[in-house]
C-alpha cells in the first residue's frame, strides 16, 4: 500500500534491472489482496442480510451442512495462487541473490552511524557512493559494531549487515541520478540519520572520476586541486575528513544540536560536563573527545559517541583539530 502510494504520488524511480520485476510481484500480491478483501467483505455482508433472522418467522433458519466441492475448490484455488506467488518470488529472489561473474566489487562497512564505501583502488567515501550505470555491482558488506541494513528504495534492494560476517548484494543501475541510501535496521540513537547518497553516473564519467583521484593520490595533492588550486590547508583537509568520516551525522557546524553538540564556536569555549566539571576546549580536549569520547560528556547529551581510536591517524586528528578551530 505504502509502496503503491509512494510510487504514484512521489514517483519512486525504477532505477535497477530488478525494480520492474519487484514492482510487478508487489502489485500482483497487493491487488490480489485488495480484490480478496473486498470480495470476502461483500460476501459476508450479503450473507448477513440474506440469512438474517426474520420477524415473520423467527425460528426458521435453514441448517447448512457445508459444501465439499466449493470448499475444496476454494482451497485448491488459494493453494495454487500462493504457490504461484512463492514460485514467482523465488525466481526473482534467485536473480537478486547471485551476482553475475565479473561484477564490480565494492566494500561497504556500516558503523554507528555512517556508511563507508571502499573501491578496489583503495578510494574511500562516506557521504556518497558513486557507481556507473549499466554495470553489475556487487557490494560486499560488513558491520563494525551492530546490525545495520543497507537499503536503496529506488533500486528495490535491501540487505542486512552483520558484525563478524560478510553479506552481499548486487544490482545493475539503469538510470543516472542521485538516490537515497538508508539504514533499515534500528541500530541506536542516530539510526535515522545513517544516510548516504547513491550517485549513478555514466561509465565514462565514473572512469574519469577515479582517474582524477588516482592522479591526485599519485602526486600527493587533494583531488579538487589536481588541476589548478593551491594546496589545501590543514583546516580544509579537516573539513573534508569531517564529511568523509560522517561526523556530520551527529555534529553540525551551524550551532544546532543533533545527537552530539554542535562544533560551532566550540574551540576555546568553556565546556560543561554531565558530572559537573568543566574545561576550556583546547587541542587535547578535542583529541580526547575523539579517542575516549566517554571521558568528558557534555551536559545534556548521551554518552553514545563511538571511539575513533584506530580509525584516525595522527595527521587526520591534526586536520580535524584545525577544522574545528576554524568553525567559529
Ligand atoms: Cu544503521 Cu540503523
Amino acid at each position: 500500500m505504502m509502496q503503491i502510494l509512494w510510487n504514484s504520488v512521489v514517483g519512486l524511480p525504477q532505477a535497477s534491472t530488478f525494480a520492474a520485476d519487484v514492482d510487478w510481484l508487489f502489485d500482483f500480491v497487493f491487488w490480489f489482496s485488495v480484490v480478496g478483501l473486498v470480495g470476502v467483505t461483500a460476501a459476508g455482508l450479503w450473507f448477513m442480510w440474506r440469512y438474517r433472522r426474520s420477524h415473520a418467522d423467527p425460528e426458521k433458519t435453514a441448517y447448512i451442512e457445508g459444501h465439499a466441492p466449493s470448499e475444496l475448490g476454494v482451497s485448491v484455488f488459494l493453494f495454487v495462487v500462493v504457490m504461484a506467488i512463492f514460485y514467482w518470488g523465488w525466481i526473482d529472489y534467485k536473480t537478486m541473490l547471485e551476482a553475475p561473474p565479473g561484477a564490480m566489487e565494492i566494500n561497504v562497512t556500516g558503523r554507528q552511524w555512517a556508511w563507508q564505501f571502499e573501491y578496489p583502488n583503495g578510494r574511500k567515501e562516506a557521504t556518497m557512493l558513486t557507481l556507473p550505470k549499466g554495470v553489475p555491482v556487487k557490494l560486499i558488506m560488513g558491520s563494525a559494531d551492530v546490525l545495520h541494513s543497507f537499503y536503496v528504495p529506488a533500486l528495490r534492494v535491501k540487505q542486512d549487515l552483520v558484525p563478524g560476517a560478510y553479506t552481499s548484494l548486487w544490482f545493475e543501475a539503469t538510470q543516472t541520478g542521485e538516490f537515497p541510501i538508508l539504514c533499515a535496521e534500528y541500530c541506536g540513537t542516530a539510526h535515522s540519520r545513517m544516510l548516504s547518497t547513491l550517485k549513478i553516473v555514466e561509465p565514462d564519467a565514473y572512469e574519469r572520476w577515479h582517474k582524477r583521484w588516482e592522479f591526485a593520490q599519485q602526486f600527493g595533492v587533494a583531488e579538487a586541486q589536481a588541476a589548478t588550486l593551491p594546496p589545501a590547508s590543514l583546516a580544509e583537509k579537516g573539513k573534508k575528513l569531517f564529511a568523509e568520516k560522517a561526523c556530520t551525522a551527529c555534529h553540525t557546524v551551524d550551532g544546532s544540536a543533533l545527537v552530539g553538540p554542535s562544533l560551532k564556536g566550540m574551540f576555546g569555549s568553556k565546556r560543561l560536563f554531565a558530572d559537573g566539571s568543566s574545561v576550556v576546549a583546547d587541542e587535547n580536549y578535542v583529541r580526547q573527545s575523539l579517542m575516549d569520547p566517554q571521558a568528558k560528556v557534555v551536559k545534556g547529551f548521551q554518552p553514545v559517541m563511538p571511539t575513533q581510536r584506530g580509525l584516525l591517524t595522527d595527521e587526520e586528528i591534526n586536520a580535524l583539530v584545525a577544522y574545528i578551530k576554524s568553525v567559529k
